[in-house]
C-alpha cells in the first residue's frame, strides 16, 4: 500500500475562509468525531502502539484507537471533559490533565518518552459549546468566559480590561473582521456604561457596530471566535503542540491533526513543510465526504493533515 492510498488526496473544495462551530443550532455538534476513518488510516492504530490524543474532548477518535488494540494518553485541558472521560473506564486510556503544548512533559511524567502516534482535533468540543455556563456560544445567555482549562484570563477581563486598539486588534487577527476597529469602539462605549458582563449582551454590542444587519451569519461570529483562540491561546498552543508532538513520535510514528479555519490551517501546513524530521502524508489537507459534511455539521469546515516521523535523524538532514 501506497502512502497516497492510505489517505485519499481530496482536491480542496469551497472550504470557508473562516467558519467556526457556532452557526446556529444546527451548527452544534455532537461528539461524533469528524474524519473518523481518515484519522484511523493516517495513525494506523493497532495492538502493542501507543498514542497521544492531544484533545481528549468526547473521546471519539480515542474510541477508534482503543478498539484498534492500541494504548491511548488522553490529555485535555478542561476538567469537564476530563471527568467524563474517567466516568467512562475506557481500558487502554490513561487520562492526562494539561494543555497537550505541554505533552512531552506530561507524557515524561508517566514514564513515556516516544510514541507511536499523536492526534490533535483543535478547537472546542459540542459539550463546551453546548454548555450554556461556559461562554463559547452568542446563542445562550452566559457569562463571558470561554476558558477551556478554567483558569488565567476569562473573555471578561479582555472584554472589559484591554485598550480598545488591543481589541481591535484581536478581533482582526483571530476574527479577521474588517470591522473590528468598530467593534472595539462599540464595545469601549458600552462597557464605560456598565461592565459587559454576558454573552448576549455582547453580541449585540457587536450587532450594533453592524450597519444594517438584519439576517445571516451572526456579526458575533467573528468576535467571539477572536475571543476564543485570543483566552486559550489557540494558535501559540498549537505551535507549540506540534514541535511537541514531532519530538515524542519514534520513527515511523504518525502525526494527524484535524483543524477548523484558515488560521489554524496556516500553522499546521508550515509546521509539516519545514520540519525535516516529518514526511508529510497528505499533499493537501484531506476534507470530509458530502455524507459526513451533511450529516455533521462541523465536518463542513473541517482539514486533516497528517506526517510520518523519518527513520532516522540521518535522514532527516
Ligand atoms: C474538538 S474537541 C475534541 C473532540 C474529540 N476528538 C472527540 O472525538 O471527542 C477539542 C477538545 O480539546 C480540548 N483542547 C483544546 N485545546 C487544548 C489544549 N491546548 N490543550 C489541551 N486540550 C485542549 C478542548 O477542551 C476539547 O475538549
Amino acid at each position: 500500500m501506497t502512502e497516497s492510498d492510505l489517505i485519499p488526496d481530496l482536491p480542496e473544495s469551497n472550504f470557508p475562509e473562516i467558519e467556526d462551530h457556532q452557526d446556529g443550532p444546527e451548527g452544534r455538534f455532537s461528539h461524533v468525531p469528524v474524519l473518523a476513518s481518515e484519522v484511523v488510516a493516517a495513525l494506523a492504530p493497532a495492538p502493542g502502539k501507543v498514542y497521544v490524543d492531544g484533545t481528549l474532548g468526547g473521546a471519539g477518535h480515542t474510541r477508534l484507537l482503543l478498539e484498534a488494540g492500541a494504548a491511548v494518553y488522553g490529555i485535555d485541558q478542561d476538567p469537564f471533559a476530563l471527568e467524563r472521560a474517567r466516568e467512562a473506564g475506557l481500558a487502554g486510556l490513561t487520562v492526562l490533565e494539561g494543555n497537550y503544548r505541554d505533552m512531552a512533559a506530561l507524557l515524561a511524567g508517566a514514564g513515556v518518552t516516544h510514541v507511536d502516534g499523536v492526534l490533535l482535533d483543535i478547537g472546542v468540543s459540542s459539550f463546551q459549546l453546548d454548555d450554556g455556563g461556559r461562554g463559547f456560544s452568542y446563542h445562550t445567555d452566559a457569562p463571558l468566559d470561554m476558558r477551556m482549562s478554567q483558569s488565567g484570563e476569562s473573555a471578561y477581563d479582555v472584554v472589559n480590561g484591554y485598550e480598545e486598539a488591543e481589541l481591535a486588534s484581536i478581533i482582526y487577527e483571530y476574527g479577521e473582521d474588517r470591522l473590528s476597529r468598530r467593534i472595539a469602539r462599540g464595545i469601549v462605549y458600552a462597557r464605560e456604561q456598565a461592565p459587559i458582563e454576558s454573552t448576549v449582551r455582547l453580541a449585540e454590542i457587536i450587532k450594533r457596530a453592524y450597519p444594517g444587519f438584519s439576517k445571516g451569519i451572526h456579526p458575533a461570529r467573528r468576535t467571539f471566535q477572536a475571543l476564543r483562540i485570543h483566552v486559550n491561546d489557540e494558535l501559540g498552543a498549537l505551535r507549540d503542540g506540534l514541535s511537541a508532538a514531532s519530538s515524542l513520535l519514534a520513527p515511523g510514528g504518525r502525526l494527524a491533526v484535524i483543524s477548523f479555519h484558515s488560521l489554524e490551517d496556516r500553522i499546521v501546513k508550515r509546521f509539516l513543510l519545514g520540519d525535516e524530521s516529518l514526511t508529510p502524508l497528505t499533499k493537501r489537507p484531506v476534507i470530509a465526504a458530502e455524507s459526513e459534511q451533511a450529516s455533521n455539521p462541523r465536518a463542513r469546515s473541517a482539514k486533516l493533515r497528517a506526517a510520518e516521523k523519518k527513520a532516522s535523524a540521518q535522514e532527516s538532514v
